[in-house]
């Protein structure tokens, strides 16, 4: 049977007066900020942002992929990442330029997503009657913060692995991109993290892609069929490529006998400039 529960915004006293308990409006900021404040404003924020991520997850599985052409242009991958902007700029310059518009993206997509999250139950006028219509409104919101937990640790445990080294020790190499890689993902536990966040990262992904046009205002339902579509497409596409590099190291198609050596090799010949240099 249905229970009849108090507003929220409202207190009932010893006496049975309904006193109400909203806080004052908060002062409006300037335009962008006071944008920012608003529903709307963050959805954006959220869409824009996610659309940033979804971008650099796309490309970045893509660059993988040069793993599977052995380890030297794998490596050469890795070194054309940090030479990117040629002889325009300092080296690293553009990639550093790129990890600060990923971190703001980051923050910002996460702060959107929580503040929007605080904002609708606030005006949300009645807490739910039951567990179940509880679950049947929010399930595709919880999933999001759950996928959206498991992918932040993912992140931390992901540079930890192959950014500063810290999971394999004295075994990586900085700048050797191909022995980090398959050194980690040849070891079945790590294996497994990848593999269940990046199943996590999917699912995220998903549900991104496919409420990224509500968000940004273009909802018609004449184009859901080809939203589905898309989100679909791009999720599945990041899944199959993401989940393939855990579970190819796993069987050894990815692994430490397609290298010969970690210094650059040309023509069969080994020259004296190896990798890890101005990292
Ligand atoms: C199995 C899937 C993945 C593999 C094999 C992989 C591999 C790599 C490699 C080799 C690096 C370079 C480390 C370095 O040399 O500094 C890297 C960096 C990074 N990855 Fe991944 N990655 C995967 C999935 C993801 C996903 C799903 C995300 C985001 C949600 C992600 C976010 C990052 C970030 C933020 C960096 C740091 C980039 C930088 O420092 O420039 N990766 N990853």
């Amino acid at each position: 049977m249905a229970t009849t529960t108090p507003l929220r915004g409202t207190n009932t006293s010893a006496r049975g007066l309904v006193r109400p308990t909203f806080k004052q409006p908060r002062k409006r900021l300037p335009y962008p900020l006071g944008l920012y404040q608003t529903a709307v404003g963050k959805k954006w924020v959220m869409g824009v942002t996610g659309i940033m991520i979804m971008g650099f997850v796309l490309v970045h599985m893509i660059g993988n992929l040069h793993m599977y052409e052995g380890p030297e242009r794998f490596n050469e991958y890795g070194e054309a990442l940090r030479d990117l902007g040629g002889h325009l700029i300092p080296r690293t310059y553009a990639l550093w330029g790129m990890r600060f518009g990923l971190i703001a993206a980051f923050a910002l997509h996460i702060h959107s997503a929580a503040t929007l999250t605080i904002m609708n139950r606030q005006s949300r006028p009645y807490n739910y009657q039951s567990a179940r219509s509880y679950s049947a409104a929010n399930f595709a919101s919880r999933s999001m913060r759950a996928t959206g937990i498991i992918i932040l640790l993912y992140i931390v445990f992901h540079l930890a692995d192959l950014t500063w080294g810290w999971i394999l020790g004295d075994d990586y190499i900085r700048g050797d991109v191909y022995n980090n890689v398959t050194r980690s993902l040849s070891n079945v536990p790590v294996a497994i993290i990848y593999i269940v966040a990046n199943i996590a990262v999917a699912v995220h992904l998903y549900h991104g892609a496919w409420s990224m046009f509500q968000s940004l205002g273009w909802n018609n339902p004449k184009f859901n069929q080809a939203r589905r579509a898309f989100a679909s497409t791009i999720a599945g596409v990041i899944l199959i490529g993401n989940l393939s590099f855990p579970i190819m190291n796993l069987a050894g198609v990815v692994s430490q006998d397609n290298r010969e050596h970690p210094c650059h090799v040309h023509n069969g010949q080994e020259t004296d400039i190896c990798l890890g240099e101005n990292n």
